[in-house]
């Protein structure tokens, strides 16, 4: 799927992320799987990540996100009508973490609903609230990405367990002023599933003892095969995003990759031809945050000043399903 805007403008008016406290170092993972600081770093960028407490669920993760971003955009959270959580990792299978966190948050009259796309999910979901917000149907929405990756890896395999961490980001959306989304572009290619996935738990595979005690509630991945894919799509998606919208490489302002390893996006950065000092990089502090990982280093690039009213900035992810996604924005204002 792909598409330039052309409807009402519909730009990004609060942002912010939130992470739980607990930092796990990779010298901390070397006393508990046969690994190296040297090797994690070396393979993936990744140097610590957050890891949420045993009593913490995504919804409390999230909450402080859409509290503050609520509050930037000078909101009530009973002003919403829309709002979507993307995540592979809900509180529970149901209800929607999205119906807990209305609830929370005091917006009773919103339609509220989680979405399931990967590490893909934050990119789809904003694309599902744009086109919500230009059709009409929605006139303030929240959409959230965040997961908790550590509730469902095996922390004895020391091929995914170094990679993944928790945390969450919030973003409101409005049909106000100039600026905003210019495009996206979406994908899946469900024959990649078997590369990614959680086999148990669902309608193929009900939990049972045998299924917990042979591990298949935790993530299962083939690396080499998710790096080929990842490193590919970042490339196509962005790549024809611009085509579609007519923009240059040179006039993204921000690049905002999924922060999986700094590999895959360094591979992109070159492939596309984008200028360092434009990219977003903060998998050395989280690790893969999966749908918490773009809005995560948006909101950083706007703390740190990065990002300016004007600026074309350029987001892709990628992940389960096997999916991906790319939406590009003009940002509307300084420190949003
Ligand atoms: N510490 C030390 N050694 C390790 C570790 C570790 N943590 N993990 C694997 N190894 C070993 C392997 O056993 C293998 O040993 P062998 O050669 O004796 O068999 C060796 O290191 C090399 O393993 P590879 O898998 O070839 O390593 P590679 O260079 O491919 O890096 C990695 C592995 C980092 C997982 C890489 O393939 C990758 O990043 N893939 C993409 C992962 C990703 O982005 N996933 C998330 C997608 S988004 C989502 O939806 C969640």
């Amino acid at each position: 799927m792909i598409g330039t805007v052309d409807g009402y403008p519909v730009p990004i008016t609060g942002l912010r992320c939130n992470v739980p406290e607990r930092v796990l170092t990779n010298a901390d993972l070397e006393g508990l799987v046969d690994t190296s600081d040297e090797w994690i770093v070396t393979r993936t960028g990744i140097r610590e990540r957050r890891v949420a407490g045993p009593e913490e669920a995504l919804s409390d993760v999230a909450l402080p996100a859409i509290d503050q971003a609520l509050r930037q955009a000078g909101l009530e959270g009973r002003e919403i009508d829309l709002l979507i959580v993307a995540t592979v990792t809900p509180d529970m299978a149901f209800p929607a973490t999205a119906a807990i966190v209305a609830d929370r948050i005091g917006a009773h009259d919103a339609g509220a609903y989680d979405l399931s796309a990967g590490c893909t999910g934050f990119m789809y979901a904003l694309a599902q609230g744009y086109a919500m917000l230009a059709g009409g149907l929605s006139r303030r929405a929240l959409i959230v990405g965040g997961d908790l990756l550590s509730k469902v890896v095996d922390w004895t395999d020391r091929s995914t367990c170094v990679l993944f961490g928790d945390g969450a980001g919030a973003v409101v959306l409005e049909r106000v002023g100039d600026g905003g989304f210019l495009g996206f572009e979406l994908g899946a290619d469900g024959s990649g599933g078997p590369q990614l996935f959680l086999p148990a738990g669902g309608s193929r595979t009900p939990p049972t003892a045998e299924t917990v005690a042979t591990g298949q509630h935790f993530v299962q991945m083939n690396g080499r095969e998710v790096f080929k894919f990842a490193t590919r799509v970042l490339v196509s998606s962005a790549k024809q995003l611009l085509d579609e919208c007519g923009v240059a490489i040179e006039d993204v302002d921000v690049y905002v990759p999924h922060q999986a390893n700094v590999r895959i996006i360094d591979h992109a950065v070159e492939r596309l031809g984008i200028a360092r000092d434009r990219v977003v990089v903060n998998v050395d502090r989280y690790g893969n945050t999966s749908s918490g990982s773009i809005p995560l280093a948006l909101a950083e690039a706007v703390a740190d000043g990065r990002l300016k009213k004007g600026d074309r900035v350029l987001m892709t992810g990628m992940g389960a399903g096997l999916t991906w996604g790319s939406a590009l924005i003009e940002w509307t204002e300084d420190g949003r």
